[in-house]
């Protein structure tokens, strides 16, 4: 699929589908949507009310045009309403226009941005490049039949004059390609999280990173248990040491080129459970089965660090990821061990169901031995934060200060759903454990923030840190505007935003 600029008349594309946008309050039809309608004598509004158009976002109308007209088709997306059409909205919309074509078969389509006040143009062309991207994403890796090839090839970006004045043509396309990258990495911590557990074992998530550090030219570096055994990795080995799949710690580097030392130091840190049946403490089997999902953090460092890379912001940045399966098994760490963590932190293991801050604990102290100024992890580490704040949202952790400043930054732009949770200092007592520094669950009651203040223990003091507690948003119980059901990539767009943050490349205001 190729995506370019469009300067000419929207209306005189010649391709399979015109997208066009619809408000669902007073701001009605977008002058475009108008523009058409006039030349129809009021056909397409006619239409829209027909099928009983509202201008919701996801809701669609597809019109076939008159013949003589150069165009074949034109969809018709809700926009929502014209208050609320921020960032998010356009990427729907895109989603949605091209899904929509797709779903007809359409090779060719040109989509008008709709600009707004609200938001500046250049971040509508990034969003509307993503949403595209996104829309259009499937999953078809392992299919062997019934598979067919995206029909969209083409897809000019219609911009009328009066919104790109004062732009350069050079920024409108580094918008557009920025949005393509991002959506890019996007779409591969999708595919990582679709991966079944049989095909993406530690070792396969290790063998993938390495091509993404192969083509995008980033650092590499894989432990293997031996030498997780020589880093004091013991709390990471013992959550591996239940399965015939061995553990692996996945360490990547971007490093941007001529930049001094002095430039800001993320480092991103990814829960790579590739599957968690609870290891002795078992789960139902109704509880294990989506638990391929359990490397969605891991998934979103690889997307990012992928984006990253393309980009190049300038800031170092690390992904770091703590592969493992969690498997019950003769082998396996028993509830009741205690096991000393490589920051040297005893831990007694009472639910060997809580194993993503184990393997997190072992992560972020490998992550800070390499003198990040900013941390962030993320995980889908408890369904207590599902039970908190519902399936599309996830939780974020993190104290005022510098990673409040910036994260928050990040956050704004890529508007992905976060809320902002408490690291509630009168919980910590719940860790106390009778015969080690600290046992690995507390009790029922807010159980997402006593596993925040968990990983916390394994903070070194005064470090910009932030946790995301990502277990619901990661995969889509059902299809929306930007893609199927399934594994949904959270969390690259923000690690991605908080990298352009700190490289201080994003202007306050853009024109
Ligand atoms: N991977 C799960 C959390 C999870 C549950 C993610 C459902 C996505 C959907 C995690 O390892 C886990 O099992 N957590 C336990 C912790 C408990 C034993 C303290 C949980 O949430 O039940
Ligand atoms: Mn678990
Ligand atoms: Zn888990």
């Amino acid at each position: 699929m190729k995506l370019s600029l469009y300067s000419d008349d929207l209306l005189h594309a010649p391709v399979d589908v015109i997208a066009l946008g619809a408000f669902a309050d007073a701001e009605g039809p977008t002058p475009t949507f108008a523009a058409l309608d006039q030349s129809l004598d009021g056909a397409l509004a006619q239409a829209c009310k027909d099928e009983d158009f509202k201008g919701k976002p996801g809701q669609h109308v597809v019109f076939n045009l008159p013949p003589g007209r150069p165009a074949r088709r034109v969809v018709v997306c809700g926009l929502g309403p014209g208050r609320e059409y921020g960032l998010d909205a356009t990427r729907s919309y895109a989603g949605c226009a091209a899904r929509a074509a797709a779903k007809v078969g359409a090779q060719s389509m040109a989509i008008d941005v709709v600009p707004a006040d609200g938001a500046p143009i250049l971040g509508r062309v990034q969003a509307l490049a993503e949403g595209v991207w996104l829309g259009s994403y499937r999953f078809d890796e392992l299919r062997t039949r019934d598979v067919k090839p995206l029909s969209l090839q083409t897809v000019h970006v219609g911009l009328d004059a009066k919104a790109v004045a004062g732009l350069t043509g050079a920024n409108l396309k580094s918008a557009l390609e920025r949005g393509e990258k991002v959506a890019e990495g996007v779409r591969l911590a999708r595919d990582l999280t679709n991966l079944p557990p049989n095909v993406l074992h530690p070792v396969e998530l290790a063998d993938r990173a390495r091509k993404v550090a192969r083509s995008y030219d980033l650092g590499f570096k894989v432990l293997t248990p031996k030498e997780m055994e020589r880093q004091n990795m013991h709390l990471h080995l013992g959550v591996g040491q239940g399965s015939r799949n061995e553990p692996r710690l996945i360490h990547l580097t971007y490093e941007p080129t001529g930049a001094g030392e002095d430039v800001p130091v993320l480092a991103f840190v990814g829960k790579g459970i590739t599957f968690d049946a609870g290891g002795l403490s078992l789960k139902t089997g109704e509880g294990m089965v989506e638990m391929k999902i359990d490397m969605g953090g891991a998934a979103a460092v690889l997307g990012a660090m992928q984006a990253v890379a393309a980009l190049k912001p300038r800031v170092r940045v690390h992904g770091i990821i703590g592969a493992a399966e969690n498997m019950p098994d003769g082998n396996a760490i028993r509830p009741g061990d205690v096991i000393k963590s490589k920051k040297g932190i005893t831990v007694e293991i009472l639910n060997t169901d809580a194993e993503g801050r184990l393997v997190l604990a072992d992560a972020l102290a490998y992550a800070q031995e390499l003198r990040p100024t900013h941390v962030v992890d993320l995980a889908t580490l408890t369904g207590a934060c599902m039970v908190a704040l519902g399936r599309s949202r996830a939780a974020a952790y993190y104290e005022d200060g510098p990673m409040a400043q910036a994260f928050e930054a990040a956050w704004n732009r890529s508007e992905e759903l976060f809320w902002r949770m408490p690291l509630s200092a009168e919980l910590r007592e719940v860790l106390k454990s009778e015969v080690a520094d600290i046992k690995n669950i507390g009790d029922r009651w807010g159980g997402s923030i006593t596993a925040a203040l968990f990983l916390k223990e394994f903070v070194d003091e005064g470090m910009s840190w932030a946790h995301l507690d990502i277990a619901g948003p990661v995969f889509a119980q059902s299809e929306g505007p930007v893609g199927p059901k399934g594994g949904t990539g959270f969390g690259v767009r923000t690690l991605v935003e908080l990298a352009r943050e700190l490289s201080g490349e994003v202007p306050g205001t853009e024109p």
